[in-house]
């Protein structure tokens, strides 16, 4: 069992003692220790809460191709052990040996893209994020892949431009030709169970689910993190300790992602991007709600059980799931289970995963031909923002348009995610009319009663809800059958 972490930083190998004596706990930040180091304070603290990116930085690990895979990070939620047989690449190093600035930097340089130069290190590192991602790379993806860094004084058309300026021209960098040797030396740092006990702390981060699984049985009070976009909040924000912590980010097999005609078959720990990406063009309705799901660098950390494991009623995969009847597996010491999304969540921010129990997987049906799933997500702004409410709607039509299934689903209505049920019943039958739907709109209104809080009232809220079924119906009408 180890309480050390072996990483690398910048290709060169690093190692953190985290047991009794060490000056770090197991739930420093990534950001806390690059910034405690004199040679990494390229990297910034602007939020300290995932909203800024300017504690960017990257990670390069060894992806599902045998190739690296290199993904933008807020460091300022990534606890330390995430960093373990990882190549941690900050600013510092994008630099050529020869002292040549990297593509991006020049980019940046040529187009004026940085004043004041604080948010500069952190939108260095997405697009150099960025111009390590395969296939070609237009506007809308340099947009997505800034979506989580702000910038206050320069203004986004000169980065932009410089984004699209080193991607165009995109080619091996010497991050490329250190491939073989960072992969060889990751491949060489072994992967087993780590458990730190400190006189404060209990960290557990198992490389095996059936490790993970004992581990909770035996400690049901640990909190459970995975992407920690969540958890790292109590610790930035609320300054809690965090005594015991069960970490599942190490585990493989909740990571596993199985697509056939019929489902995408989702590990807890496949993250919302990966997610995303596999569910673009085999369930729009999915993809679409989760390009809007807080930005790059969260997708890319932030994991689908963890967004079923908050119990959050603003969780925005969770309309959708409802709408497509995913069913959840939980696993503890009685065996896995599976629990149909509609019975998951049981009240305010509570589910169905007994404490001792973990989320395994999540089933997820690929609507068949003929039926129409669509997804709204309604914020205050459109990238990087919690949803105020959200929805995501399921229909079928018979022959002659009358509503042979419907199926509506809420977020921010009520303490859970919910369906409309009321509604749902008042349309099954009736034609997929205007007429109909605005009667169904009234139904709406009674379906729910939601709560005032800062992000709307719940007048503000039921007037939405009202609205997002006439869309979908203006979405789906006259296009009878069209699958989504
Ligand atoms: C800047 C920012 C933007 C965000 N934007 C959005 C957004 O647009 N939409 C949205 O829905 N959310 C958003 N979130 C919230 C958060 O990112 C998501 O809920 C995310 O899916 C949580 O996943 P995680 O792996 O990081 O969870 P963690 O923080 O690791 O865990 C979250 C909770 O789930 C439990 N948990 C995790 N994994 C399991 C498991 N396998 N079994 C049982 N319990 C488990 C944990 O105990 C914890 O209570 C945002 C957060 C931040 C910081
Ligand atoms: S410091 Fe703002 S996102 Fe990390
Ligand atoms: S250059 Fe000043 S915040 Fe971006």
């Amino acid at each position: 069992m180890r309480d050390t972490i072996q990483f690398l930083v910048n290709g060169e190998p690093a190692r953190i003692d985290l047991g009794p004596g060490s000056p770090w706990r197991p739930t420093t930040t990534v950001l806390q220790y690059l910034r405690a180091h004199p040679e990494y304070r390229g990297v910034k603290e602007g939020c300290a809460e995932g909203d800024c990116g300017a504690c960017t930085v990257v990670l390069a690990e060894d992806g599902t191709d045998g190739a690296l895979q290199y993904r933008a990070v807020d460091s300022c939620l990534l606890f330390l052990p995430t960093l373990h047989r990882k190549n941690l690449i900050t600013i510092e190093g994008l630099r050529a040996t020869d002292g040549a600035l990297h593509p991006v930097q020049d980019a940046i340089v040529r187009h004026s893209g940085s004043q004041c130069g604080f948010c500069t290190p952190g939108i260095v590192m997405s697009l150099f994020a960025l111009y390590h991602t395969a296939g070609v790379i237009g506007r809308h993806d340099v947009i997505d892949a800034l979506a989580g860094n702000l910038c206050r004084c320069t203004g986004y058309r000169p980065v932009v431009d410089a984004a699209l300026d080193s991607c165009a021209a995109r080619g091996p960098d010497h991050f490329s030709a250190a491939e073989p040797g960072v992969l060889r030396a990751l491949g060489a740092i072994p992967s087993d169970d780590m458990l730190i006990e400190t006189e404060t702390q209990a960290y557990c981060r198992p490389a095996t689910l059936a490790f993970a699984l004992r581990y909770r049985s035996i400690k049901p009070e640990a909190i459970i993190v995975n992407g920690a976009t969540d958890v790292a909040l109590r610790v930035t924000k609320r300054h809690e300790q965090l005594a015991s912590v069960l970490d599942l980010s190490g585990i493989a097999e909740l990571r596993s992602l199985r697509v056939s005609p019929a489902a995408i078959d989702a590990g807890a720990g496949v993250t919302i991007e990966e997610l995303r990406r596999v569910a673009t063009g085999r369930i729009p309705a999915l993809a679409e709600m989760l390009s809007v799901f807080g930005s790059r660098q969260i997708r890319n950390v932030a994991t689908l059980g963890g967004n079923l494991g908050t119990g959050s009623p603003i969780g925005d995969t969770l309309p959708v799931l409802l709408a497509l009847e995913a069913t959840v597996s939980v696993s503890g010491p009685r065996g896995e289970r599976a629990v149909p999304i509609q019975d998951f969540f049981t009240g305010y921010r509570s589910t169905a995963c007994a404490p001792d129990e973990i989320i395994v997987a999540v089933h997820i049906p690929i609507p068949p031909q003929g039926t129409d799933v669509r997804a709204i997500k309604v914020s205050r702004r459109k990238e990087l923002d919690i949803s105020t409410v959200s929805a995501a709607m399921r229909l079928r039509t018979t022959g002659n348009g009358s509503v042979d299934e419907i199926v509506l689903a809420y977020g921010g209505m009520a303490a859970t995610p919910q369906r409309a049920s009321a509604t749902e019943a008042f349309l099954s039958g009736k034609p997929w009319s205007r007429s109909t739907v605005e009667a169904a709109m009234d139904a709406v209104a009674n379906d729910f009663a939601p709560l005032t809080d800062v992000r709307g009232s719940a007048q503000y809220r039921t007037l939405i809800a009202r609205n997002v079924l006439l869309k979908f119906w203006a979405a789906t009408d006259g296009k009878e059958g069209a699958a989504s």
